[in-house]
């Protein structure tokens, strides 16, 4: 299977025209990769980039309603009739600053799922994956994240061994089935991704900070191979 590299870009750029530059230098870069490469911009930039075509996006959130009042959401049906192929859900940045809950994701996911999103899901615990399978049916298309926010660059950046990384991998795969990608996210560099990808057993990295750098992150991506 090709490793699943997903950069989420956050808040980032500030401008179209970064996010256009971004674009294009990593499309170049990553053209001959065997990867699934997946930007996921802000919302704002994501019909303009689609345009651009050649690489696949995914947005960072959606909402949990297919439709109907609620002022500031964007739906996922909005977002797969646009072309995304991918939503980024449960982020802990979203539980942490926006009150995201775990009943918020479920909702979310299925929604995501119904919509014929593929979800890049994001999980600091075995439990916080659990209580979510719980209200999933299949997880089909689904890619499981072991992210702990404490590893996240903005927020400490402390490195996870690849070890516990692997031990994590065989955990949430019991959970969430053998065939589910399960991916790190955690500042995650050029330098860390070989050994994450090899020691840590993982199919694919989430990648923050990194994936801002157009050298950086194609760098990362030819490292997962
Ligand atoms: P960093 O790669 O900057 O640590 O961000 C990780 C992250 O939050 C990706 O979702």
């Amino acid at each position: 299977m090709n490793p699943i590299i997903v950069a989420n870009w956050k808040m980032n750029p500030q401008t179209l025209k970064g996010a256009f530059e971004l674009t294009k230098a990593v499309r170049k870069g990553v053209r001959s990769a065997n990867a699934n490469v997946v930007l996921c911009p802000p919302y704002v930039f994501i019909p303009q980039l689609l345009a651009a075509k050649n690489m696949e996006i995914g947005a960072q959130n959606c909402s949990w309603q297919e439709q109907g009042p609620l002022t500031g959401e964007v739906s996922p049906r909005q977002l797969k009739d646009l072309g995304c192929s991918y939503v980024i859900l449960g982020h802990s940045e979203r539980k942490k600053e926006l009150g995201e809950t775990l009943a918020m994701v479920q909702r979310k996911v299925a929604a995501a799922l119904t919509a014929k999103l593929r979800v890049i899901l994001c999980v600091e615990s075995v439990a916080e994956l659990r209580t979510l399978k719980k209200k999933v049916r299949s997880f089909k298309n689904v890619a499981v994240v072991y992210e702990p926010s404490f590893a996240i660059s903005t927020q400490g950046g402390r490195r996870v061994a690849p070890r516990h990384i692997a031990a994590m991998v065989s955990r949430l795969k019991k959970v969430a089935g053998r065939n589910v990608p399960v991916l790190y996210g955690g500042s995650v560099d050029a330098k860390s991704m070989r050994d994450i990808m090899t020691k840590g057993n993982v199919q694919g990295a989430l990648v923050g900070a990194a994936s801002l750098k157009a050298k950086e992150f194609i760098a990362l991506v030819k490292n997962a191979l």
